[in-house]
């Protein structure tokens, strides 16, 4: 493919779902639940919500605009718009945390496959809470078997992305996007029904003030630009492949919908079954790894055949959505070497695989052997998910919305939002309100109040 051939998303179905798909995954069934945990539950949804509401949506129509005005890769985007600025630095540093990302992501990606094993060959039997945590701290920390499954989940993304964009991401995420939809619902209604639910139900919907401290506004934020893929030019590079009648404003309030929906039902799979077998909620990464086997033995111990069917379905739905987002992870950077350097895209794939094996395989080693390496108290793994969520990909929003909301010329701005004209956007005035003044305010804010300045 040269610069002029670029591909296509085909079907407008097709650019929701691979937008959403670079947006479900880890983060809102893995991640969502740990943070939520660790923040001390409903205040943290609450902030968490307002942060999608107002950070979340606005920036998703703000990546969505510079990725299609331009159609480029990330960094070539700001190039094209702000030619001979600092702008491209914005882009180069999405680049970057898309590839920091993408190391230690593939190590919990790596864990599923571990999981559809287990699934499949029906270990979660039997077991007690006890030993479903004994038998994950044993896996993470063995140095082989995590390394071998990170390494094959990024040679299948690998795969996928040097076959190309429409045929790959797209048939993905058409076909696991509404199966994993339905089998959360399943799995929900199960947990809520466990004896002793009620306390994590209550958990998730009764905010407690008084636990709210920085950390947890940061946590919010964090996880709104996480699970939406925002702040690193992901749907940037997506969206340069959006067809010229896509409607940016409506399939941004889509994928944050549906983003959202997935990581609420996850919580009320999680919650629920941990408080149920007595699992602690702020347990950290391992917390869907160690609850989630204990609802299929409560609720199907006593049918076999359904445990397996139902574990082996989830297990692969999941690794299927961690897929989709590492796919667009993986081409942020491919988009990015392929188009600024000239590499093949076969090169540049292998180039970002290479480089992400690397990564990948000292974070996984950071929770077994090389635990005791620490950096400010955070082994590896934790700080690039500190790092990259938590600084990165905020302080990416911060300047996409002061891009886009004192930089770029209102008129191109227009142009995308209304696809010229054609569209009635109602919400144009509040949009350029937001990304103005209080999306860059907030974050700094939140910025400043994590430092524990306002005290
Ligand atoms: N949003 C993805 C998830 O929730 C992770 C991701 C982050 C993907 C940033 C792309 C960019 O799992």
């Amino acid at each position: 493919m040269t610069r002029n051939e670029r591909a296509n998303f085909g079907s407008k179905l097709g650019v929701i779902l691979a937008s959403a798909g670079s947006a479900v995954g880890l983060g809102n069934i893995w991640r969502f639940p740990f943070e939520t945990g660790n923040h001390g539950g409903a205040a943290f949804i609450l902030i968490y919500l307002v942060c999608v509401l107002i950070l979340g949506i606005p920036i998703m129509i703000a990546e969505f605009l510079i990725g299609r005005r331009s159609r480029a890769n990330t960094a070539g985007a700001y190039q094209k718009l702000a030619p001979g600025t600092q702008w491209r630095w914005v882009g180069r540093m999405g680049v970057l945390t898309g590839f920091l990302i993408l190391g230690y992501y593939s190590v919990v990606a790596g864990w599923t496959l571990e999981f559809i094993g287990e699934a499949a060959t029906n270990s979660f039997a039997g077991k007690s809470p006890a030993e479903f945590i004994a038998s994950f701290n044993g896996f993470v920390s063995n140095p082989w078997r995590p390394v071998i499954w990170l390494i094959l989940f990024l040679l299948a993304t690998h795969f996928i992305i040097v076959k190309g964009v429409e045929k790959g991401i797209e048939k993905s995420a058409k076909i696991m996007m509404p199966l994993l939809f339905i089998l959360l619902i399943v799995l929900a209604v199960c947990a809520v029904s466990l004896p002793g639910a009620g306390a994590g139900i209550e958990f998730l919907l009764k905010p407690d003030f008084s636990k709210v401290d920085g950390n947890v506004f940061l946590g919010a934020m964090g996880q709104a630009f996480f699970s939406l893929s925002l702040g690193m030019g992901c749907l940037c590079t997506y969206a340069s492949y959006f067809r010229n009648d896509t409607n940016l404003s409506r399939t941004a309030l889509n994928v944050a919908g549906i983003d959202t929906l997935v990581a609420i039902l996850a919580g009320f799979i999680i919650f629920p079954a941990a408080f149920s077998v007595g699992i602690q909620p702020d347990a950290g990464p391992s917390l869907l790894f160690i609850t989630l086997p204990n609802v299929f033995q409560q609720a199907f111990g006593n049918i076999p055949w359904l445990a397996v069917i139902l574990s082996l379905m989830f297990y692969i739905l999941l690794a299927l959505a961690a897929l989709t987002s590492t796919i667009s992870l993986h081409e942020v950077v491919t988009a990015y070497l392929h188009e600024e350097f000239n590499f093949t895209r076969g090169k540049a794939a292998k180039l970002v695989t290479a480089g992400c094996i690397l990564l990948g395989v000292l974070c996984s080693l950071s929770l077994g052997v090389g635990k005791d390496y620490t950096i400010g108290g955070l082994n590896l793994f934790d700080l690039f998910d500190f790092v990259t969520a938590k600084i990165m990909l905020p302080l990416g929003g911060f300047l996409i919305s002061v891009f886009i909301g004192w930089y770029l010329d209102k008129k191109i701005v227009w142009e995308e939002v209304s696809n010229n004209g054609a569209l009635n956007v109602h919400i144009y005035k509040l949009f350029i309100f937001i990304l103005k003044f209080i999306a860059p305010v907030g974050i700094v804010l939140i910025f400043i109040n994590e430092l524990g300045l306002f005290k």
